[in-house]
């Protein structure tokens, strides 16, 4: 088991190893059972953590304050409209200043070639963890508990069918990162991954390119599609999702005529009979329910939604214990 986690920056899974994602998972199982058994875990006491929020968050945000709380320690929450960023303060300074303040400091930045590069920036100049919340490339802590989740569902993760597709949305025009960290970290833990959305739809290709790397290196694999039903074929996991066109489309319009023209890339019954009997359907949440998925798949048998969501508090406060505890 490796343990030398201390001090270090959490801004994407591919900073740290196989190893080092099942210590981290070792943890959240640890923590988790603890808080169904009402054990207290004081791992953190009096530590103080900044949340940077520069958009809306329930599960993050959320999981992040009530977990440094559980774990002894105090959550700042900034709403970065109310800071001196929104007067172009620099990341340098401000994480300066907040690292002789505290302990950690958590960062939702998500414009789109901006968010990873001010996180980053943050990162150069704390002298504490900086730990990414969700920006433009990467959500760490969803693709974490994803992780846990299925572990939890299938004990090995090994050769799944594994399927991320792209679906209609029209509540916001959503980042790529929680399709980006999934595609990364699945193939590493053996999952045969397909990626199925619309022409229009890309990720970048370094992260495909990567993330084939990872399959050879691991024994998984990844398959681009552009045909729906063969994503849900025999799948034994269905994350059918929206993504913004980031990559073909820089606009921060929410809807346009690529996105009128993909209405029926919904996950529907018909859409889940397809799928081997014990699969599950998974979600980051927020669902645009009805456009993403509708009712009946969503509150249905397949589901894991609110298993997934939950594992975002013990994740959270594993990776903040490994990094801001210890000796
Ligand atoms: N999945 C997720 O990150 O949810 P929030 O946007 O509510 O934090």
């Amino acid at each position: 088991m490796q343990t030398v986690f201390r001090g270090r920056h959490f801004i994407t899974l591919q900073d740290y190893t196989n190893e080092e994602i099942e210590t981290m998972l070792d943890v959240s199982y640890d923590l988790k059972r603890k808080f169904a058994m009402g054990i207290d875990t004081p791992y953190l006491p009096h530590k103080t953590m900044f949340l940077m929020f520069f958009e809306q968050s329930t599960r993050t945000r959320n999981s992040m304050e009530a977990g440094i709380a559980q774990l002894g320690g105090h959550a700042n929450y900034l709403d970065t409209s109310t800071m001196q960023v929104s007067h172009g303060e620099s990341a340098k300074d401000t994480a300066v200043i907040l690292s002789r303040f505290g302990h950690g400091i958590a960062c939702r930045n998500c414009f789109w070639e901006e968010g990873n590069k001010y996180i980053t920036e943050m990162a150069k100049h704390s002298s504490v963890p900086i730990f990414n919340l969700q920006c433009d490339l990467y959500h760490p802590m969803q693709a974490l508990a994803d992780l846990m989740t299925m572990e939890e569902k299938f004990k090995n993760t090994k050769k799944l069918k594994v399927s991320i597709i792209w679906a209609y949305a029209t509540t916001h025009k959503k980042p790529i990162s929680v399709p980006v960290s999934q595609v990364l970290l699945f193939p590493r833990f053996g999952m045969d991954v397909t990626l199925a959305y619309p022409k229009g739809y890309e990720l970048p290709d370094w992260v495909i390119e990567k993330a084939k790397v990872y399959a050879a290196q691991y024994g998984g694999s990844v398959t681009l599609t552009h045909n729906m039903e063969e994503a849900y074929k025999d799948a034994d996991v269905v994350i059918p999702k929206n993504w913004g066109n980031w990559v073909t489309n820089q606009s921060k319009d929410v809807i346009d005529d690529l996105l009128e023209a993909n209405k029926a890339w919904k996950c529907t019954e018909e859409m889940m009979a397809l799928t081997k009997p014990t699969s599950i359907y998974m979600h980051a949440l927020p669902a645009d329910r009805k456009n993403e998925v509708v009712d009946s798949v969503i509150d249905g048998p397949h589901s894991v939604i609110y298993d997934e969501a939950e594992n975002r508090i013990h994740t959270a406060k594993a990776v903040m214990t490994l990094l801001m505890g210890g000796k």
